[in-house]
């Protein structure tokens, strides 16, 4: 095959940031998405509807003319979070989901929550009109090693929100084990997850070859190459509970090859394309389709996009670093040549 035509896909997780980084994060979104979930993790996090609709109209304003772009915003969840506002945006149709971090987990989640028991009450009212939680499914207890997070987090806390919430739809975001494959699988209808490109690709040793790699260190972290193949397999296995969600989440380079880098992997130059790749060393490029168009739309309730694109077999080299906002950011897979690109 030579060339794969595709209803057009949608980002079910992505960080667009803010201000003058807007404009290049949106358009390398935009070039292959149609719609995107947009992370609220700003500073100061997304929390209230209006918050929401500015963010929106800012990142509406740079959208490149002649391109179709829908951002799906989300609400930060805290400990004091409003049940009310949570409402209200949904039925405005502002807010298309919640997102919980885990306080302290990643970037920017200082301010998200210390005890799932204190959002009860909007988990309460997001199961009862049908809005979905997304989760950063990590735990954050110092005593729990750091490639166990994603383990734990299911066993101590997601499992106990999916019994006392059966009605709620939840997202795991970017899932990185096998254990997380395996409790989506058996987790019915309710539940489902977001792979994204880095970890189909990646495993653990990328942050170590030759010398300390900062360029492939993300959130949830790469894991070992067992997890990466039970990845693969659920991204390729026709499931609908297993969607498109690139968490592409750009850092200047300098914040990344720092003592202390920031966690995230620019991934949208290159997302779509990585995807294909994958899929298309999987036997399977004929099921990306459902899972880069299909699966996260019908999870969401959401119509199908109608539009169409067509990825190519032409290689091409992915730039060493491209500009977001003025600084450099250094691309997932910069400097190397990838099979697959879009017409
Ligand atoms: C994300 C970011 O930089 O905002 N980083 C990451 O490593 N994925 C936050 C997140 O999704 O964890
Ligand atoms: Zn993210």
């Amino acid at each position: 095959m030579t060339t794969v035509s595709i209803r057009k896909p949608d980002d079910w997780h992505v960080h667009l940031r803010d201000g003058a980084q807007l404009t290049q994060t949106v358009a390398a979104t935009a070039r292959s998405f149609a719609r995107a979930i947009v992370m609220p993790n700003l500073v100061p996090p997304v929390c209230t509807v209006e918050a929401a609709r500015q963010y929106r109209d800012r990142i509406r304003s740079v959208i490149p003319s002649g391109t179709s772009f829908h951002p799906l915003m989300t609400c930060y969840l805290t400990d004091g979070i409003d049940p009310a506002e949570v409402a209200a945006g949904y039925a405005d149709n502002v807010f298309a989901a919640c997102k919980l971090y885990p306080a302290h987990a990643t970037t920017n989640a200082s301010h998200g929550v210390t005890d799932v028991r204190r959002i009860h009450p909007v988990l309460a009212t997001m199961e009862k009109i049908g809005m979905p939680l997304l989760i950063h499914g990590e735990v954050t207890d110092a005593d729990v090693d750091v490639f166990d997070r994603e383990l734990v987090f299911i066993e101590r806390v997601l499992t106990s929100i999916v019994r006392d919430f059966p009605g709620l739809k939840i997202v795991l975001e970017h899932i990185t084990t096998a254990e997380a494959v395996d409790f989506i699988r058996e987790g019915g209808n309710q539940v489902a997850a977001t792979i994204t490109p880095h970890h189909l690709v990646i495993n653990r040793n990328a942050m170590f070859q030759r010398g300390l790699r900062p360029h492939a260190y993300c959130l949830p972290v790469a894991k070992r190459e067992r997890h990466r193949i039970a990845l693969r397999k659920a991204a390729t296995s026709n499931s609908p509970q297993f969607f498109l969600g690139t968490d592409s989440a750009p850092h200047p380079r300098a914040m990344k090859e720092s003592a202390c880098g920031c966690a995230g992997i620019f991934n949208a130059p290159v997302a779509l394309e990585v995807y294909a790749h994958v899929f298309d060393e999987e036997g399977a490029l004929d099921r990306l389709e459902a899972f880069a168009s299909e699966y996260g739309p019908r999870f969401y309730g959401l119509p199908l996009n109608p539009d169409r694109i067509t990825l190519e077999r032409n290689p091409w080299q992915v730039p060493d670093v491209v500009d977001v906002g003025g600084q450099d950011v250094v691309p997932f897979l910069a400097g190397e040549t990838l099979a697959w690109r879009l017409q």
